[in-house]
């Protein structure tokens, strides 16, 4: 296909810009974020150059999994306000001329939601068949198991809990506490579609990030996942439980309501590393999802039986730039659409994790990033934070007891229990992989004023004479240097790189947002170059990107070699350290694009 034949749309060139509720802004200190603290920075995120924010889970839960347990749909968790906060929220945005994403968490609910405290309540309940209970196996020795050998997502344990009062299990792929809705009752489906989407749709939100989209349809057989890790019963059964029979034909169920209201979609798509799989999703034909994130480049480096059983920067630059090539392939030749992201709520810093986190290197780093992520094709993440370089909390400044999330702290324990609360060892070696991978280091709260206490999380209260609580999570140790207020008025900041990048991507975005990616180097294990191919014959650009700490230089390909035989200049049109450096040459983690025409 050639690229004029790929369908232009808003949402395909739009930068979307994530926020994390309880991190993001406190307005009344509190020492929560909330949501008119999210409204007063609506300016702010506008001066990016976003087009639309996404809201993580905002609704009312008992913060199990912050937020991502939800026990009213149609009711806001109060200390990030009211649902007429949400309804300001809503309007400021559009005012703004930007549209607005909510989290559709519909795979699980809180295990405090009414309709599992009535399925749960008794076998007769009405919504017994709303939720997936199942009786136990016995042992040849009598012992009582659990259905099958699933793992859940968080720690060690089972995906099935127990329940004493009437003696079967349930299952939760996640926490213990959010309980797995039964997809195949249309009651159910019924009642999740009007609460969860419907009651949201109606206050004009503008589409949805669907979480964990692909893990509704479970085979109905349930079979046990293949053991790879003897250590323990529980194994990791993402590639049974995703992607099941019915996704399909749910989506196709759910379209009718999104169409209905011209909503936008982007559905997370874990364990589905098969590019035909991933097209099924978002070939426009299917009208399924507008468009999905992959994994691929978010896992690199990743343990292979648990996230967390790594080492950091456990990868090479190919394995990272192969992961790239996999998410820009899919829209090559095909009808289907793709995300470009480097960070979110689930995921380290990306210059700790891609880059270099030291103080020498870390502005180049996040340069370097942004150049790279404005390059590709695909609609735009960004992620709170991400656009001023933050980078991971520190080993030495920020302990091991100040990571809050259930996924590194059931990590953490996990390790304790199974060699032991005084094995030194092991137990660095854990807290090196969680300081490197944590979920934590995305949701420490954001330092909008290193001048100011907290990192200025909570500066309007505390300029209105409030007495100001600390934050949630203990704050950034590094909130003094890495800051917005410092970087508003930096020509050299990295904040003022972004905007420039999000700008020269719109200015390019036939080739930048909707060009065919051509990686040049796969091999190379310190750069990274690649081109955009152009419409017909028109111009295309080569981006040259050095991933290391050392002065490089690279062979200018011929416009032949590009794939180009008719250009014949190559202007250098953007560059992250101010073009000082002539053709074949980079600085460290440096990155220049060119114009081929
Ligand atoms: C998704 C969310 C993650 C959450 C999980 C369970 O992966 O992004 O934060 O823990 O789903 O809802
Ligand atoms: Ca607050």
């Amino acid at each position: 296909m050639t690229v004029t034949a790929r369908d232009k749309q808003w949402w395909k060139q739009a930068v979307v810009y994530q926020i994390y509720p309880a991190s993001f802004c406190d307005s009344n200190g509190d020492g929560i974020g909330d949501l008119p603290g999210i409204t007063s920075k609506l300016d702010y995120i506008a001066s990016l150059g976003v087009d639309v924010i996404w809201i993580c889970p905002m609704y009312d839960s008992p913060q199990v999994d912050m937020g991502y347990d939800i026990s009213n749909y149609e009711d806001i968790y109060r200390p990030y306000g009211t649902v007429q906060d949400m309804e300001t929220l809503i309007k400021e945005t559009h005012a703004r001329g930007m549209r607005i994403m909510l989290d559709l968490v519909i795979n699980h609910t809180s295990d405090q939601h009414a309709w599992f405290k009535e399925s749960r309540a008794s076998k007769d309940s009405p919504k017994r068949d709303w939720y997936v209970w199942r009786p136990a196996k016995y042992s040849p020795t009598g012992e009582r198991l659990p259905p099958n050998n699933w793992r859940c997502n968080f720690g060690g344990g089972s995906a099935w809990e127990w329940e004493e009062e009437t003696q079967e299990y349930y299952l939760h792929l996640f926490a213990t506490e959010q309980p797995d809705l039964n997809w195949e009752n249309a009651e159910t489906r019924k009642a999740i579609y009007a609460s969860a989407m419907e009651f949201w749709l109606d206050r004009d939100v503008d589409g949805f990030r669907v979480d964990t989209v692909n893990m509704y349809s479970k085979p109905p057989t349930l079979p046990d996942a293949p053991i790879v890790d003897p250590e323990t019963p529980y194994q990791p059964a993402g590639l049974i439980y995703c992607n099941g029979p019915r996704m399909h034909e749910f989506l196709t169920e759910m379209n009718v309501i999104l169409e209905k209201y011209g909503a936008i979609t982007v559905g997370e798509l874990p364990c589905t590393p098969d590019t035909q799989r991933v097209l099924k999703y978002v070939s426009a034909k299917a009208k399924q999802l507008n468009m999905v994130f992959q994994f691929d480049v978010v896992d690199v480096g990743m343990g292979k039986t648990h996230k967390f059983e790594t080492t950091p920067r456990n990868f090479t630059l190919p394995d990272f730039k192969a992961a790239i090539d996999l998410t820009q392939a899919l829209i090559r030749g095909t009808d289907g659409w793709s995300t470009v992201f480097l960070e979110n709520h689930d995921q380290a810093r990306s210059v700790s994790r891609f880059t270099d986190d030291r103080p020498e290197y870390r502005v180049r780093g996040a340069k370097l990033l942004a150049l790279m992520e404005a390059c590709l094709s695909g609609t735009q993440y960004v992620y709170q934070g991400q656009e001023i370089g933050l980078v991971n909390v520190p080993k030495d400044s920020y302990p091991v007891e100040n990571y809050l999330d259930i996924d590194s702290s059931l990590f953490y324990n996990m390790v304790k229990e199974r060699y032991g609360a005084d094995n030194k060892v092991e137990l660095d070696k854990a807290f090196a992989a969680v300081q490197y991978l944590a979920r934590d280091h995305a949701r420490v709260p954001i330092p909008w004023n290193g001048k100011a206490k907290y990192g200025g999380f909570s500066e309007a209260a505390e300029k209105a004479g409030k007495e100001v609580a600390q934050p949630w999570m203990k704050p950034h140790p590094l909130a003094g240097e890495i800051n917005v207020a410092s970087q508003l008025d930096d020509p050299d900041s990295v904040l003022a790189f972004w905007r420039k990048m999000l700008r020269f991507r719109r200015d390019h975005a036939d080739l930048l947002v909707y060009g065919d990616f051509k990686d040049l180097c796969p091999q190379d294990k310190d750069l990274f170059m690649f081109v955009k191919e152009p419409e017909h014959s028109g111009e295309g650009v080569l981006v040259v990107l050095n991933f290391t700490t050392e002065e490089q230089t690279w062979a200018v390909p011929s416009f032949a070699e590009l794939g180009m035989p008719h250009a014949r200049e190559l202007v250098p049109i953007m560059t992250t350290h101010g073009g000082k450096s002539p053709v074949g040459q980079l600085a460290a983690f440096e990155g220049q694009v060119y114009l081929l025409k």
